[in-house]
């Protein structure tokens, strides 16, 4: 094979001349980092230092940066059989990811579908729910959703997402949303989920339930989309178990059809397998990607119980599910699945969750009565709290820039959603890995009066 010719520029020149990159704004955020090699919770960048993914690449790594088994089955499969048409066709790794999907997921889930990442898990999920009542013929055009939510950046999953700085310019060709608050006295969540067991926090009082009775008894409501327990790019907003539970009772006596967004809470992240697995009533229809090919590969998938399959099974050919991607089920991703699960289901990944969570509790007792910081909070892995600063509480706060930089420098990826900073690592970190992020935050807060944020605008 031919040499890649010389390049005088260094990597980060040549990315700034031809890419363009997610939520950034190109003009003035600093140059990316070119990274070579990923290890466990490290990754090391062209000139040989390592940095702490303290926030499991967006959210997605549970097992550890190029997983030496995962690889290894990754390769096989591309060798064997790298992708093939999934209508009229189907393979071995499809099948066994979904067979073993369904025995883990909560109960009454009986059918898998295959997309491409959490926006597209998310899109799945909304048109099952909608056309579910369209092959009925019953009319119900609107959805449920929290108001701070995010389910993704395609148009459907932004419809249900928080009107917010993400969807502004977009907003008329957004459907129609009708919103609820999550269920916290204070909006944001000081709850704290940080044993298998055990949450405590604060439960919202009768009115707020009265409220949502209220709004959703018209009976033309097709379905409430949630994040379950962490609202995640809203803020790391955190609620409890009980009180989605009783939310979801409240939609199941008024036939609303119940959509839970798995796609950053399942595998692990919040304590259990999957956070519905904290409640004891179960949804209909289930979203899931980042950690199920343990970050390595895209691949989302949508569950649904029998009662949502069966309204599809007609002569009726319009009663058909009208939806494929290219890539629907692709055996290499699906292969990553399964052997993400293989690492998921061994007791020690489970034991690294609990350690992760008895690191993370033990930090945010430590910083919880701080000067600068508010909200200190816990929901199974992850951790977030608010650095108080003049500006507001938002994903635009300009602290979010030198937030991100100062962690960088100290050789930490973690990305603050405006002033709210949160840890959420791949389980493999060591403890004295987490201990680092913890002493830079700390040496951080003890600054931060006296800290410029950088000035940048
Ligand atoms: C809860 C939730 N749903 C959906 C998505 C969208 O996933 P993706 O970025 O893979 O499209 C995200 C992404 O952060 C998410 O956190």
């Amino acid at each position: 094979m031919k040499e890649t010719n010389f390049n005088p520029l260094t990597l980060a020149q040549r990315d700034h001349r031809t890419i363009w990159h997610p939520d950034t704004q190109m003009l003035t955020e600093p140059l990316p980092i070119p990274m070579v090699k990923g290890k466990d919770a490290l990754l090391f960048a062209e000139d040989g230092t390592s940095y702490i993914d303290g926030i499991s690449s967006w959210w997605v790594n549970i097992h550890g940066h190029a997983h030496p088994y995962i690889a290894q089955k990754i390769a096989a499969q591309a060798q064997t059989l790298e992708h093939c048409i999934f209508a009229g066709l189907t393979h071995r790794p499809a099948i066994e990811l979904a067979e073993r999907l369904l025995e883990i997921l909560p109960s009454a889930q009986s059918k898998i579908f295959f997309s491409d990442n959490g926006s597209t898990a998310v899109e799945v999920g909304l048109k099952m729910a909608i056309q579910y009542w369209f092959n009925q013929g019953i009319h119900k055009n609107k959805i449920l959703a929290f108001r701070h939510g995010y389910h993704g950046d395609t148009f459907g999953s932004m419809s249900v997402s928080a009107r917010s700085v993400f969807t502004m310019a977009f907003e008329k060709y957004l459907f129609e949303v009708d919103y609820i608050d999550i269920p916290v006295p204070d909006g944001v969540g000081g709850g704290i989920c940080n044993s298998p067991d055990g949450c405590t926090g604060e439960m919202p009082d009768e009115t707020y339930y009265e409220n949502v009775k209220k709004k959703i008894n018209s009976g033309e409501y097709a379905a409430f989309i949630f994040e379950p327990l962490i609202l995640g790019a809203g803020g790391m907003r955190m609620y409890l178990p009980a009180a989605l539970e009783r939310l979801i009772k409240i939609c199941r006596d008024n036939e609303i059809l119940i959509i839970t967004d798995e796609v950053m809470t399942g595998f692990g992240r919040t304590g259990k397998r999957f956070a519905m697995e904290y409640l004891q009533v179960q949804p209909d229809i289930i979203c899931l990607s980042k950690g199920l090919t343990g970050g390595t590969m895209a691949l989302g998938v949508t569950s649904c119980n029998a009662k949502i399959y069966d309204a599809f099974l007609s002569t009726d050919k319009l009663k058909t599910f009208l939806h494929g991607h290219s890539f629907t089920a692709n055996p290499i991703a699906c292969t990553a699945a399964l052997a993400s699960l293989d690492l998921f289901i061994e007791s020690s990944c489970m034991e690294n969750v609990t350690r992760v969570i008895e690191q993370q509790a033990h930090f945010i007792k430590q910083i919880k009565n701080h000067a600068a910081i508010k909200n200190a909070r816990q929901t199974g892995t992850v951790t977030a709290f608010e650095i108080i600063t003049p500006g507001e509480d938002s994903y635009m706060n300009n602290i979010r820039y030198y937030l991100s930089e100062f962690f960088l420098k100290h050789h930490i990826v973690l990305r603050p959603l405006g002033n709210t900073i949160y840890i959420l690592p791949p389980y493999c970190i060591s403890n004295n890995e987490l201990k680092n992020i913890y002493d830079v935050i700390i040496s951080l807060l003890e600054n931060v009066t006296t800290l410029s944020f950088g000035g940048r605008e």
